[in-house]
């Protein structure tokens, strides 16, 4: 990975940032009437289930041309405050970013799950791209865009996502602002004219994986990137975070190994052999919803309805993927159990009642598949009000609680 020195800091924080109930031995009370309104409109009502708005396991990434290491101003702390895209329609994470000279405004949804960024570029018609929150980010209009060209002609980008959207266009470079001063020149990213599947209204994407089209391996030379928050004041970037070792595969993808779960404080009985079978989890702000292989899956579950008994589950489940949801429009407040993931050495990710839990009334997991087929997946949902601190040098990621 490209990004030897660079800290990279996401905090995704929700619109509700108090805790609204007691919390009592593994056990918290909200209150219906603030937890489970939907916190934005929901991709799934529109485009046939949450699990689409997923963008993990991007299939392949076609760019030709070399990508040149360039420099946001050396030593920069850039801080882009990250929001959650409910003005955009989507349930994932947006930045607000300046592109082109002079600089226009683009509402980006942020993807660690993914490497090239794009927008949307003009000229494009309603059938090729999809409708957006901004006018179409023009080429024509900015003194500094260039298309990247390879053996004398204009190079073409392709991304396909896991979720079976696609986009392509045109390689380019072009100056993006990331804040007051803050500035990649050359920047490559993707100006797209063909796009296909869900999207929100979001005027493109940021590309934070691993791999050397990454806005991340762009700015190598930037100390620290923080989305979402600015870097503790005091610098001691490590206090208060609990650390679990990262791999990287494919060059994309931060992966971490889960060792364990509990619910209501109890810890899960589930086999050690389970998790060293499963091929571990991608950590990745661009899926909604984070997946857990089979068994681990079904043990949460089991356990997650017996302590939440007391209330009526909806059969069938209202949304595609989320098979445990409960019918809460009679109760006032509503007792959810704890839920936290250990991680390797220990590292315990407590996750925030309930909106690190519950997703509209439903548990906010869902199922990879086989134990040994897929990695699971850790999605923003389950990564709220946690600040996560990639440490890539130290072969590291670390979650804080509390960020919000
Ligand atoms: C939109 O643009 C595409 C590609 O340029 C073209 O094939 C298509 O005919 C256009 N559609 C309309 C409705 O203009
Ligand atoms: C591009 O520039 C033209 C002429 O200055 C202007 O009318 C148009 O609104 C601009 N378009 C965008 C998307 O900024
Ligand atoms: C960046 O942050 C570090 C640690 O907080 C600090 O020591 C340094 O002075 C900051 N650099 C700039 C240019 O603000
Ligand atoms: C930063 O905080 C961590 C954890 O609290 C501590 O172990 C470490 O020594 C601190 N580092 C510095 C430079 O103060
Ligand atoms: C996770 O587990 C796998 C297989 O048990 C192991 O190879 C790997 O080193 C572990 N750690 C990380 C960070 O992937
Ligand atoms: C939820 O419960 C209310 C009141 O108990 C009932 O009227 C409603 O039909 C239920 N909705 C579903 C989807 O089960
Ligand atoms: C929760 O609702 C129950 C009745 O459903 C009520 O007795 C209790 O006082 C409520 N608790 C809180 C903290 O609002």
């Amino acid at each position: 990975m490209a990004t030897s020195h660079l800290f990279v800091c996401i905090i995704l924080c929700t619109y509700y940032v108090a805790h609204g109930g007691d919390e009592h031995g593994g056990f918290a009370t909200v209150l219906t009437s603030r937890s489970f309104q939907p916190e934005a409109a929901v991709c799934s009502t529109s485009r046939g289930g949450l699990l689409r708005c997923s963008r993990a396991r991007a299939n392949y990434i076609t760019s030709q041309g070399t990508v040149t290491t360039l420099a946001a101003d050396d030593g920069a702390n850039v801080t882009i405050p990250a929001h959650l895209g409910g003005s955009v329609e989507s349930l994932e994470y947006v930045v607000t970013v300046g592109l082109g000279t002079p600089a226009v405004p683009q509402v980006l949804l942020m993807d660690t799950g993914s490497d090239l960024s794009w927008v949307q570029c003009a000229p494009c018609n309603s059938t090729a791209c999809y409708p957006q929150k901004d006018p179409l980010f023009d080429p024509s209009n900015s003194s500094t865009y260039a298309p990247i060209a390879g053996g004398g002609s204009q190079c073409a980008f392709a991304i396909e996502y896991g979720d079976g959207s696609h986009t392509r266009g045109v390689y380019s470079k072009e100056t993006l602002t990331l804040g007051p001063g803050v500035t990649v020149r050359d920047f490559h990213f993707g100006c797209a004219d063909d796009q296909d599947g869900s999207n929100g209204r979001y005027d493109g994407l940021l590309g934070l994986g691993g791999a050397p089209e990454s806005l991340m391996s762009q700015i190598s030379s930037a100390r620290f990137l923080a989305l979402g928050g600015a870097p503790p004041a005091g610098a001691n970037t490590s206090g208060g975070f609990v650390f679990t070792p990262i791999r990287v595969e494919v060059a994309t993808f931060c992966m971490v190994n889960l060792t364990g779960i509990s619910v209501g404080g109890k810890q899960l009985d589930i086999p050690p052999a389970v998790f060293s079978k499963s091929k571990g989890m991608i950590i990745d702000s661009g899926t909604v919803i984070t997946e857990l292989p089979h068994t681990a899956y079904a043990a949460l579950r089991s356990a997650f309805r017996g302590a939440m008994s007391a209330y009526p589950l909806i059969l069938p489940p209202p949304n595609q993927g989320l098979g445990t949801c409960y019918n809460l429009t009679s109760f006032s407040n509503v007792t959810v159990p704890t839920v936290a993931l250990t991680f390797d050495g220990g590292a315990t990710m407590e996750l925030d009642v309930p909106d690190g839990i519950l997703l509209e009334g439903c548990l906010a997991f869902q199922e990879s598949g086989p134990d040994d087929l897929f990695p699971g997946i850790l999605g923003n949902v389950n990564q709220r009000t946690f600040e996560v601190l990639y440490d890539v040098s130290h072969g590291k990621v670390g979650f804080r609680a509390g960020a919000c």
